[in-house]
């Protein structure tokens, strides 16, 4: 059987769509009400942060994101709603969540269409670029730093913890002899060599599992998605709703566990919310989406 973060990666394959994920689900899950103060810690393009504005009169939305062309492209897009939204250069983790203020909260985690979209950034192998994968660019630490400088075992031990990937050890080896590396195409190549042909044909790129890795590391996706389930409670007003979109197993394991361990919340999603079939067929990009809603109890 397939695993939720094999079925994500998949996704490297095929042209992303932009349309958001799961729109009528965050729309009920949030309750939006007009008048309402929301957050959107993952603006991106803008497309749920839209919706939200369009729901109920008076909403304003405070969107968040550590990538400058989201944050550009998001600022276009949502321009007719002038200062009913405010935006913030950001990453989640070191958002200071102001207490008591907010009726909703949204996170749509992991990369954008705009990030896949720009070979130049380096998220994906479809195109030679530099070994990138920063979203947000004024970070230092790029795929680049890790894939040259860290040693074998360390290597081999994220892309067994964060890409699943069984051939990891093998796969490392090869990578520490053949390096260093440049762009995303030798090294997807490179990884590709490594490993046994059956596996090299299979039905996903041998690559894919690597960069998935990558990517989680560079951007520390895991710590700063735990920050986020720590902090933003407190920043709820009692009764106020929390909506977390994640895209694999690793990620989804974390908002279940962080949503039920917060004494400030109460869970409303038994099992998560996922995507009919429906919407599957017309964004690829919901196939492996998870929604879990908390709501911020009244006392704690
Ligand atoms: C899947 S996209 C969001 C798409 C958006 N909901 C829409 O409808 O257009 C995720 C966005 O979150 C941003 N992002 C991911 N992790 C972040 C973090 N830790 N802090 C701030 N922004 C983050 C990415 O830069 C990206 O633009």
């Amino acid at each position: 059987m397939k695993s939720e973060l094999q079925k994500t990666l998949d996704l490297e394959e095929v042209a992303f769509s932009h349309i958001p994920v799961l729109s009528q689900e965050v729309i009920t899950g949030l309750a939006i009400r007009p008048g309402g103060n929301y957050l959107d810690l993952t603006v991106g393009g803008g497309g749920h942060s839209r919706l939200i504005l369009e729901v109920a009169e008076d909403v304003k939305i405070t969107a968040v994101d550590q990538d400058t062309d989201a944050l550009t492209a998001a600022q276009q897009n949502l321009a007719e709603f002038g200062e009913r939204v405010n935006f913030i250069h950001s990453n989640f983790a070191n958002y200071a969540f102001p207490a008591n203020t907010y009726d909703g909260i949204l996170a749509d985690l992991g990369v954008s269409s705009y990030h896949l979209d720009q070979p130049e950034r380096g998220f994906s192998f479809r195109n030679a670029a530099n070994l990138d994968m920063r979203m947000n660019q004024q970070q230092s630490l790029t795929a680049a730093d890790v894939i040259n400088d860290w040693d074998e075992k360390e290597l081999a031990d994220i892309f067994f913890k964060y890409g699943e990937e069984r051939l990891s050890r093998r796969i490392a080896r090869r990578i520490v002899e053949k390096r260093p590396f440049q762009t995303t195409t030798e090294l997807a190549d490179a990884i590709a060599y490594s490993v046994p042909p059956k596996y090299r044909h299979g039905r996903i790129h041998p690559a894919t599992r690597v960069f998935q890795a990558l990517r989680i590391v560079v951007n520390d996706e895991l710590k700063v998605l735990e920050t986020l389930i720590e902090k933003a409670p407190l920043a709820l007003v009692p009764g106020g709703r929390m909506v977390i979109i994640s895209f694999h197993s690793l990620e989804d394991r974390l908002v279940k566990h962080g949503l039920r361990n917060s004494p400030m919340l109460k869970v409303l999603t038994k099992k998560p919310i996922i995507a009919g079939e429906e919407e599957i067929s017309q964004n690829v990009r919901s196939r492996s989406a998870k929604l879990r809603i908390a709501e911020r109890v009244l006392e704690v």
